[in-house]
């Protein structure tokens, strides 16, 4: 009972679910990310793409781990030699946590990253949504993971009302009642989402023309 309330279910979640999954299979991009469940790999991807394009991020990313093939690695590097490895991604804040982070999961966890949320907030850097993320990409956990494009997104399809900013608890709370079941159900529809966002359902354009869960959202049910 205590969750009643947080975990309303929209209506039209079955419908969104079942056609963005549908969709996702089809026209998902196969990034080097989707292609592992290694805690350490899917870290090192998100902290990448935290404020930097796909496209761009593949490269570092790959030579990023090249060098730094295990959390081992990553703690035992020298700081410049971290922040070398970073340059062109710019924000190096980034690298300064991912590094920090590195050295404490091996000094205090034996190198072993949590997987439930709340302990992966603990870490350096880690915020709501990269905790949710690394839980839901490498732990299949059922959990919500809820970026700028996945707001978007959900306040779009569940809450054309809401305001575009200031609303990230209601946000969660729908995202958090439409993720399914724990296992790849949860993985799948985590980056299917991210994915509408990043392709269909962009900032500047909704293209609710080609929108494939246009008829289970609010905003493509309107315009015309
Ligand atoms: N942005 C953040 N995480 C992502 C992911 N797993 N795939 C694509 N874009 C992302």
């Amino acid at each position: 009972m205590a969750h009643k309330s947080s975990l309303r279910t929209p209506r039209d979640a079955p419908e969104f679910r079942r056609r963005l999954l549908r969709w996702f299979r089809r026209h998902g991009r196969d990034l080097p990310w989707r292609r592992t469940r290694d805690p350490y790999r899917v870290l090192v991807s998100e902290f990448m793409l935290q404020q930097t394009q796909v496209a761009r991020v593949e490269g570092y990313y790959a030579r990023f781990l090249e060098r730094y093939p295990d959390i081992h690695a990553l703690a035992h590097a020298p700081p410049a030699a971290v922040r070398e490895s970073w340059a062109g991604l710019g924000y190096y804040r980034r690298a300064a946590n991912l590094h920090r982070l590195a050295r404490e999961v091996v000094r205090d966890r034996d190198g072993t990253l949590p997987s439930e949320p709340k302990e992966l907030r603990t870490l350096p850097g880690v915020g709501p949504y990269t905790a949710g993320a690394v839980a839901s990409f490498a732990f299949e956990r059922r959990t919500a993971a809820v970026d700028t494009n996945v707001a978007r997104v959900i306040r779009r399809a569940f809450h054309p009302r809401l305001p575009a900013r200031g609303a990230e608890r209601r946000l969660w709370d729908t995202a958090s009642a439409i993720v399914p079941r724990a296992g790849r159900p949860a993985w799948t529809f985590n980056q299917a989402i991210m994915e509408l966002g990043a392709l269909v359902c962009t900032a500047r354009v909704a293209r609710c023309g080609e929108c494939p869960v246009r008829p289970a959202c609010a905003t493509g049910r309107r315009v015309r």
